[in-house]
């Protein structure tokens, strides 16, 4: 299959699932699992929200995290400072790159974008170098669209 179709199927399911539920938290474990199960070649999946001006762990699939990310700081916190997507090929080529799990070597992090305010970010960790392009980033920042157009994210923020 390819990754728009694996997208397409991955982000019904997401749709389903959100269209009956609009508690936060619940929504972000459950997409965790539903991304973390349904994309190939994966080692964690997982969200930060911005918390008294920094990233704070969300819920995730994979191993023990970093729990607090100041904005700048690492593929996270570049992300959540600047707006915008980032794809990394190779996390040891990334200034201040802050590793969770050695066996990460690409990752994709996507801003939680809402009215032009970034709201945390949706991560995204693999083992294999360069395993993420622009099919996932256009995925996943619908993933990301379902998500936040669904939920209720009052109690998450602070
Ligand atoms: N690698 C991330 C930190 C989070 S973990 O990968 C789960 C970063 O550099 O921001």
């Amino acid at each position: 299959m390819d990754k728009a179709a694996l997208y397409a199927e991955v982000n019904a399911q997401l749709a389903a699932l959100f269209a009956e539920e609009t508690n936060g938290l619940a929504n972000a474990a459950n997409m965790c699992a539903v991304l973390c199960h349904g994309l190939p070649h994966l080692n964690w999946v997982g969200f930060y929200f911005i918390q008294g001006g920094e990233l704070v762990l969300g819920p995730f699939q994979g191993k023990v995290a970093c729990v607090r990310i100041a904005l700048g700081r690492g593929v996270c916190g570049a992300a959540a400072q600047r707006g915008e997507t980032l794809i990394v090929p190779d996390v040891h080529e990334f200034p201040g790159h802050i590793a969770c799990d050695v066996a990460s070597r690409s990752e994709l992090v996507v801003p939680l974008l809402q009215n032009g305010q970034v709201l945390g970010v949706l991560d995204l960790d693999s083992p294999e170098l360069a395993r993420f392009d622009a099919a996932d980033c256009d995925g996943l920042q619908q993933s990301c669209s379902l998500f936040l157009q669904h939920s209720d994210l009052t109690r998450l923020l602070g």
